[in-house]
């Protein structure tokens, strides 16, 4: 992940208008930071050099997904997706942003006083900053199982971008690391694979690409949906979604992650076993090169997930 700390001066959205980054600071009480009661999201934008065009990649269904989680919390968002995405490519338009950014909207209960009970004191914030690869190995991540469970619905609904279940991939993540992977996988209480600390997981078995169910406790990822849609139009592929086994992981013929930041990320091995031929598999690098065309606008069939950030202002000056 590109771990650079932004530039101070980069303007964002905070409290209902455009603020330094430097200004935009909380209360240490502030309910979220001590109980964890916020919601996130992650969106992509994609700059095209040969377009000169910045493509937000379906803004749209991240702040419908957003304000429904949000609602899990209560917490209240006024302004409409449509809105958001609205500011969203003001944002990038204002820090002049040309090149591939990550967006950063962020809610929470804001009250700055001690006591876990939530009252109705919501805010929201949104930041967008220039972001590079999620794994830096394009040849490929190693995974691994960790001993953590994936959180329980019943528990901290894990559909919900919760900042506070996020403690669950933190030591996912720790884990894996100091174990010698890239990424964890975890499995869900009832010992099926759910997903990974950061995106969802797909298996390539007998033909089929396999991903697990949103009851088995991964979050309802956005590029779940897209590569589930080109694999079954672009590829005629069978998209099954169903259980998995930990063990099917060491049996199968591919495997790979998907997510905003981890964009399609072949695994080529989990728990130091070759996954495959233990490198990149053929349908893995055919999804991944889909993705790719279709989320910097080269697949026109495709065209409605982005949101061009500059074309509305040419248009507007013209
Ligand atoms: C736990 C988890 N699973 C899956 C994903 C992938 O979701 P999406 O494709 O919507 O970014 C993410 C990333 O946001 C995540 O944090």
């Amino acid at each position: 992940m590109a771990a650079e700390v932004p530039d101070q001066n980069t303007t964002v959205w905070f409290q209902n208008k455009f603020t330094r980054l430097a200004e935009a600071n909380v209360n240490i009480l502030t309910h979220a930071l001590n109980y964890g009661s916020g919601v996130f999201e992650g969106i992509r934008g994609y700059y095209d050099e040969k377009q000169q065009e910045l493509l937000l990649v379906r803004v749209m269904d991240h702040y419908e997904r957003w304000k429904q989680n949000c609602g899990i919390l209560r917490i209240a968002i006024p302004p409409s997706a449509e809105e958001l995405s609205e500011i969203t490519a003001e944002l990038c338009r204002r820090n002049g942003f040309r090149s591939n950014v990550y967006v950063r909207p962020l809610a929470y209960k804001a009250s700055a006083r001690i006591g876990v009970h939530a009252d109705d004191n919501d805010a929201y914030a949104i930041v967008v900053v220039p972001f590079g690869n999620y794994f830096g190995k394009q040849k490929g991540v190693k995974a691994g199982v960790v001993s953590w469970r994936r959180v329980e619905d019943n528990a901290i609904p894990g559909r919900a971008k919760i900042c506070g279940a996020y403690v669950n991939s933190v030591l996912a993540t720790d884990e894996a690391h100091r174990n010698g992977h890239d990424e964890a996988i975890f499995l869900n209480e009832s010992g099926h694979v759910a997903e990974g600390a950061t995106c969802n997981l797909f298996m390539l078995r007998r033909g089929k690409l396999v991903t697990p169910p949103p009851t088995d406790n991964i979050l309802e990822g956005i590029t779940r949906d897209s590569v589930i849609e080109l694999a079954r139009k672009e590829l005629n592929l069978e998209v099954v979604e169903r259980s998995i086994d930990r063990s099917e992981l060491y049996v199968c013929d591919e495997i790979f992650f998907t997510g905003t930041a981890a964009e399609v990320a072949p695994i080529i091995a989990v728990d130091h076993r070759p996954v495959g031929t233990g490198e990149i598999g053929a349908v893995t690098q055919k999804i991944r090169s889909l993705y790719f065309d279709a989320t910097r606008g080269r697949l026109p069939a495709y065209r409605n997930w982005l949101w061009p950030v500059y074309r509305p202002a040419l248009e507007k000056t013209a």
